[in-house]
């Protein structure tokens, strides 16, 4: 796959951590430099780039920390990267240091540095990187399946002390608008009552169920909530649901304990194809792309499809607003979005019917 033009490619981690971070970089520095490639780790995301913070990195540079959660190369929300004039430092920095092309990893937001930086000259390919699962032209996010493996982990401890006391617990997870870590931890540890931003959520009907529940002799009770309702929500809804149940409730947020710890063998096999998607992705000339993994086959897909994509599925955008597609690419975007929506209001319903 080498490409001549390629001596040397940059790879940075930006946005909020993830498990699985490491192994992509990982996967990126072993996959350039098997290739002949050279590989610059640049340090703290795009500030990184705006500030010239980076360094070399063979492949002995990479070892042992396919295992460690967080990134190695750390990260940063950088503001100045934003403007053009930190795009420009951004730019002259990676002139300045030979660098031909990039590897980013992270969310919606770092695909949208990718794409400036490709229009610029600078060939980039994106790895989505969050525990959120919110990039919808990918079946799975690195991090994503850590993530969820942790709430369960510790819903579970919560709900052993739920039915020693006849308890309620209700339990704020992460996923920023997105409600797929809440969905699917809900179905796995189950929960009588997942509230999630996409589909409507019945308070009433909720309580009504836990009665009847506690009348069936029931003891513990969780109640998965996105974290998109807002920081109040939460513990209202416990309180409410203490009040009119008469069932002791408590209230936890999991908050950041979701985003580390060691990746689960999901993330490292995630990270690990996705990070060699990424270099062959580049050293063939290919760039403005992230890396999706779609039916279990790992692919390249265009940056700017899959961000309006992504609006297209999160209600941000109407199908006749879109520009810049043919009508044959906006009509498989909708059909593909409907069926992705439909895939996820199946799994919040079984976990409803079978939540009794
Ligand atoms: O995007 C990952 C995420 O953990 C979200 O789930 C959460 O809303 C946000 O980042 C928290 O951001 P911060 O680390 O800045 O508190």
């Amino acid at each position: 796959m080498a490409d001549k033009k390629f001596r040397r490619i940059g790879v940075l981690t930006s946005g909020g951590d993830a498990p699985g971070m490491n192994a992509a970089i990982r996967s990126v520095v072993r996959t350039a430099v098997q290739n002949g490639v050279e590989v610059m780790g640049i340090f703290g995301g795009y500030r990184g780039l705006v500030e010239n913070d980076m360094k070399l990195l063979d492949a002995r540079d990479v070892a042992n920390i396919i295992n460690h959660g967080g990134t190695m190369l750390f990260t940063d929300r950088c503001l100045e990267f934003k403007e053009e004039s930190g795009l420009q430092k951004a730019i002259k920095t990676c002139r300045d240091n030979k660098i031909d092309g990039l590897v980013t990893i992270g969310g919606d937001g770092t695909f949208r540095g990718a794409q400036d930086l490709t229009r610029r000259g600078i060939p980039c390919i994106g790895l989505p990187g969050t525990i959120d699962n919110d990039i919808s032209a990918t079946d799975y996010t690195i991090g994503y399946d850590t993530a969820m493996n942790t709430v369960v982990e510790l819903v579970d401890k919560l709900r052993d002390t739920c039915e020693s006391h006849a308890r309620c617990n209700v339990v704020e997870v992460m996923g920023r608008n997105a409600g797929y870590i809440a969905i699917n931890t809900g179905l796995a540890t189950g929960a009588v009552g997942i509230a999630i931003e996409e589909f409507p959520f019945d308070i009433d009907e909720t309580i009504e169920k836990m009665i009847a529940l506690k009348k069936a002799k029931k003891r513990n009770f969780i109640i998965i909530v996105s974290e998109a309702f807002g920081p109040d929500f939460s513990e209202n809804l416990a309180k409410r649901i203490q009040d009119e149940t008469g069932i002791e409730t408590k209230f936890a947020r999991l908050a950041h304990v979701q985003r580390g710890g060691t990746p689960t063998l999901r993330d490292r096999e995630l990270a690990s194809l996705m990070g060699y998607k990424a270099v062959e992705l580049l050293l063939d000339g290919k760039s403005n792309m992230v890396v999706c993994i779609h039916d279990e086959v790992i692919c390249g897909i265009d940056i700017e499809y899959a961000l309006t994509y992504d609006k297209l599925c999160k209600g941000k955008i109407k199908p006749e607003d879109i520009t810049g597609f043919s009508d044959e690419q906006i009509a498989k975007m909708v059909a593909d979005s409907e069926i992705k929506r439909q895939r996820m209001l199946s799994v919040y319903e079984i976990a409803e019917k079978i939540s009794i």
